[in-house]
């Protein structure tokens, strides 16, 4: 925030704004003992587990989790950020609110007061009908309700008639200039804004801070926007949110649109809870915005490749701000504007309801960028799927590999094994794979094992010593170790293995040193074995057959196209049987599965 507050007035609010006696004017509490309770306001619930406690000025819902002090209540109870809470709170009680930056902020009251003026000089043009913007608004069926609400204004075609107006005023024309509103060249002064729909900006304070401005028909630029200013910071705002955060809090839920037109035609057909970032790349400060009315977030930017692109870089934004963020896919028109006029409310929900999610959208993204018919495009899309199936939850993940198996014929064991077993960095996981020949062959693997043990191979741990018979079937995988502690593991687990015996744990143990031992441990406390591990073995025995025939068959190809057709006759001959048998092989794996 631009304003800074004196530890001072938020210390003074802290102790002169009782948090029982601010509470309880809006949630009834009950005096036990030297707390009060009630019922949560932030959740439904019946039985009062909402108490705050007067010693310690705090309130804490033993519900939900809700927790702060007087501020953080006047914040979530009524949607306000900070200084807004600070603001409420002083002025209910009397207390003057300083801004450390006192010449800043005077200045700034000058600021939002021109552009209010301006705001107002528009919106009294747009008003005196018929004008060329207020036609344009009304042929894209705009109703004047709509128009009011959110300030739409005229500019007019003359080259300075705001700047007169002002000038009359007695505004100095350096604080027109710094704000965007008129420009200067040839030793003139020009308005910015002519024969334009204006869209006034307003913060969520109610304060002018910028302008959009729309030419009427085509042209270029279609916008014209409020430069940067110290009142206007594009990546602290979005579009709409003064309407419609109430909106958005009630819902649970934000339609994140690129444009003006996407948020007013939304808000218009009964779709409130919406907002935009205004074709700039959504910003972090943004996102942590929205966060403060809800966590999920629905982007609903053009179809167009732009709008995808900014798609996608919003989400991974809204993503690492930790909102659950979805994709909503316009199927019919450019942008949520075209869809909704066309279709209406009802079909507009639908879409967000059949919305994709984080994952299932970047998923998507993949199948449209690579070919999965090529050995090339499978294994990249392998690896980047992995990539980001990590990032979700256990069961969430579980249900995209069930649905990818089924969609792209890769096995879910080849899923679960690039995910699982995959705690290193690409290159270093490829160089532990064999080559194709040395398959089953005992190798050794001086100073490339490294990282942590993976999923998978503490579950290979856990079959071996928990169902013998796994041992010697391990044998030609052994090079699925790759953590050193796993691997120790392993070697101890064959040599105290006798045909038919089931492993001593103890004997084990006792002979693992104490950093191996850690992993021993975690493995007979948390890898749990269910009945279908028979099943999940080859699973992802297939998986990892078919992940080294894959890497060798991307070999081969590329040595066969450096080869030269009369020098390396003997290699391509060779290469070429090689690759038949892959072939073979890969069909068996696939024939098994079905
Ligand atoms: P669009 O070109 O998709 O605009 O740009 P739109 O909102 O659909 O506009 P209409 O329906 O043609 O009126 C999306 C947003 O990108 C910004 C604006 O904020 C716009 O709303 N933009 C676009 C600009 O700032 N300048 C431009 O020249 C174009
Ligand atoms: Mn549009």
């Amino acid at each position: 925030m631009g304003v800074g507050f004196s530890d001072n007035i938020v210390d003074e609010i802290k102790s002169r704004c009782n948090i029982v006696d601010v509470i309880g004017r809006h949630v009834p509490l009950k005096k036990t003992g030297s707390n009060y309770k009630g019922v949560c306001p932030f959740h439904n619930e019946k039985t009062p587990s909402f108490v705050v406690s007067d010693t310690k000025q705090i309130f804490t819902c033993f519900g939900c989790g809700a927790t702060g002090d007087v501020l953080e209540f006047v914040q979530r109870y009524n949607n306000l950020d900070f200084p807004e809470a600070v603001d409420k709170l002083a002025g209910e009680y009397g207390i003057e609110v300083k801004s450390t930056n006192f010449q800043g902020e005077r200045e700034r009251t000058v600021l939002y007061e021109i552009n209010r003026e301006a705001a107002a000089y528009f919106y009294r043009a747009f008003t005196k009908i018929p004008n060329p913007a207020y036609e344009y608004m009304k042929k894209r069926g705009i109703l004047p309700d709509t128009l009011r609400k959110f300030g739409i204004g005229y500019a007019d075609g003359e080259w300075d008639s705001l700047y007169e107006y002002f000038m009359k005023k007695g505004i100095d024309p350096q604080t027109l200039l710094e704000l965007g509103l008129i420009s200067y060249s040839n030793g003139k002064y020009y308005d910015k804004y002519r024969d334009r729909v204006i869209f006034p900006i307003i913060n969520t304070r109610g304060k002018i801070i910028g302008f959009g401005g729309r030419i009427l028909g085509d042209g270029n630029p279609k916008y014209l926007n409020s430069p940067e200013s110290s009142v206007f910071l594009k990546k602290n705002n979005l579009y709409g949110l003064n309407l419609t955060r109430q909106d958005i809090n009630k819902e649970n839920q934000v339609i994140l649109v690129e444009g003006y037109m996407d948020v007013i035609s939304l808000y218009q057909h009964g779709v409130r809870n919406v907002s935009a970032s205004l074709g700039t790349a959504l910003t972090e400060n943004q996102a942590a915005m929205m966060k403060r009315y809800t966590e999920n977030v629905i982007i609903s930017y053009d179809s167009d490749t732009a709008g995808q692109a900014a798609a996608l870089r919003g989400l991974d934004i809204l993503h690492k701000s930790g909102c659950k963020v979805k994709v909503l896919h316009i199927n019919d028109g450019k942008d949520p504007d075209d869809f909704i006029k066309k279709n209406g409310k009802d079909e507009f929900l639908k879409l967000i309801q059949n919305a994709m999610t984080f994952a299932d959208y970047k998923i998507h993204l993949l199948k449209q960028r690579l070919d999965l018919t090529t050995t090339e495009g499978s294994v990249e899309f392998l690896q980047e799927t992995a990539k980001i199936l990590r990032e979700l939850s256990p069961v969430e993940a579980d249900i995209y590999i069930k649905k990818i198996a089924h969609e792209t014929k890769i096995s879910e064991g080849a899923i679960r094994l690039e995910i699982n077993g995959n705690n290193n960095t690409e290159n270093t996981r490829n160089s532990n794979v064999p080559p194709h020949r040395e398959a089953g062959q005992r190798q050794t693997y001086e100073g490339k094992r490294a990282g942590t043990a993976s999923q998978l191979e503490k579950h290979f741990i856990k079959l071996m010593l928990f169902k013998s018979n796994y041992i010697l079937k391990m044998k030609p995988y052994e090079w699925v170790f790759r953590s050193p502690s796993a691997y120790k593991i392993y070697e101890l687990i064959l040599s105290v293995y006798k045909d038919d015996e089931e492993i001593d744990l103890n004997k084990v143990e006792d002979s693992l040193e104490a950093e191996d031992n850690i992993l021993f441990q975690d493995i007979i406390d948390n890898v749990k074995l269910s009945d279908d591990d028979e099943e999940y073995f080859h699973d992802c025995i297939k998986g990892i057959e078919e992940a080294r025939l894959n890497k060798r068959e991307k070999e081969i190809i590329r040595d066969l196209a450096v080869l030269n057709d009369d020098e390396d006759q003997d290699k391509i001959e060779a290469l070429t049987i090689e690759f038949k048998e892959l072939m073979e092989l890969k069909e068996a794996i696939k024939k098994s599965r079905r």
